[in-house]
């Protein structure tokens, strides 16, 4: 990728099991929107994935999987870098570096520590916990402006602002501080269709809850018909109808309609046409990116290239940084 003077962006996915539309729309939907305006790094955030318990071969596989994913959604490898997070080890070093600017009850108090450390009891370990300055050493590290993720990584992203001013303060301007690039309303936070109370989440035990990326046509429409919806028959977008409002936002990030678009073209029909609707909708956007990710991981040669490549021009980023941080900390450097 040439170097140019715009501001950088960088984001990542976990390979963790299947993606979900709640990550599309949160957050992917936006990675190759940005990529003409800013200079975009992406990676496959596999350190992150093991902090719960991964089986390697299928690590290994979504890795690939999320790769070929993101060229699908149309991620331009000659404008961005793409890569995978366990292949620059400026990560790892740049978060030991920054654990010791940040205190142990900022992570204690983390809502998604808290969170999977309820759902995965037998296996709350340190990686757990520090998971978010790993997430703080992503975005650092390319000295990130912007940070486009869904608004479950909000905290994550006020701890990144903490530690670059704290470490800023403390060793003279070494990070730029980043803004989060969250989409405003709805598409922020897709809900679950098993219940719409809570989030969409790729980790939910009941696979009606959620959409992934590679649902066939069949499923897609059969999981929106049978998502959970409110009292009532009309559609419209209301605190008291979480589910509906919630499938006005699915159907509207993949048909570019507005609310009140959807509103106006459901007006007089139930529930029923409009499930229908939102699954034939979900599933006519996801066949083309399907099938180019398809087509794409039967040229592993190539992908492993996209990944080597990007892993190279990531490292010489991260390395400019992580050199002026090693300086600014005392590190002697033989000079
Ligand atoms: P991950 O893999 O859990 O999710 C990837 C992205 O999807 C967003 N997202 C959602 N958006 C809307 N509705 C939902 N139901 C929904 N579920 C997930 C997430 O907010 C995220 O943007 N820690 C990150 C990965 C990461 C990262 C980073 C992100 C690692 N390093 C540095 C940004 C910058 C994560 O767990 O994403």
């Amino acid at each position: 990728m040439p170097e140019t003077e715009k501001k950088k962006l960088f984001s990542a996915v976990q390979p963790s099991g299947a993606v979900t539309v709640g990550n599309y729309i949160g957050a992917i939907k936006n990675f190759a929107a940005l990529q003409g305006e800013y200079d975009c790094i992406y990676a496959v955030a596999d350190l992150h994935a093991i902090t719960v318990r991964q089986e390697p071969a299928a690590l290994r596989r979504n890795t690939l999987e999320l790769m070929a994913l993101f060229l699908a959604c149309g991620i331009d490898p000659q404008k961005c870098i793409l890569f995978v997070q366990s292949h620059v080890p400026a990560h790892c070093e740049l978060t030991w570096v920054l654990n010791t600017v940040t205190y142990p009850g900022e992570l204690s108090r983390m809502t998604q520590f808290k969170d999977k450390s309820a759902k995965h009891a037998d296996n709350v370990n340190m990686g757990l916990m520090d998971y978010p300055v790993l997430m703080v050493a992503d975005i650092l590290l390319y000295q990130a402006a912007l940070v486009p993720v869904g608004a479950d990584q909000k905290q994550h992203l006020e701890l990144t602002r903490d530690l670059a001013v704290r470490f800023n303060n403390r060793y003279g301007e070494t990070f730029t501080v980043p803004d989060a690039y969250i989409p405003s309303g709805s598409g922020a936070k897709i809900m679950s269709l098993a219940d719409p109370t809570r989030k969409m989440s790729k980790s939910d035990e009941n696979p009606n809850a959620y959409i992934t990326m590679s649902d066939d046509r069949d499923t897609i429409i059969r999981k929106c018909k049978r998502a959970v919806t409110d009292s009532g028959s009309e559609v419209r977008v209301s605190e008291e109808k979480p589910g509906i409002s919630n499938l006005i936002a699915i159907y509207g990030a993949f048909t570019g309609k507005t609310a009140a678009e959807t509103e106006r073209e459901f007006e007089g029909k139930g529930y029923g046409d409009f499930k229908i609707a939102v699954g034939e909708a979900v599933a006519d956007a996801l066949a083309p990116v399907q099938a180019e990710k398809a087509r794409l991981l039967k040229d592993k040669a190539y992908l492993n290239e996209i990944m080597r490549q990007g892993a190279e021009n990531a490292a010489r980023l991260a390395r400019r940084t992580l050199s002026k941080v090693y300086r600014k900390v005392g590190f002697y450097r033989g000079e």
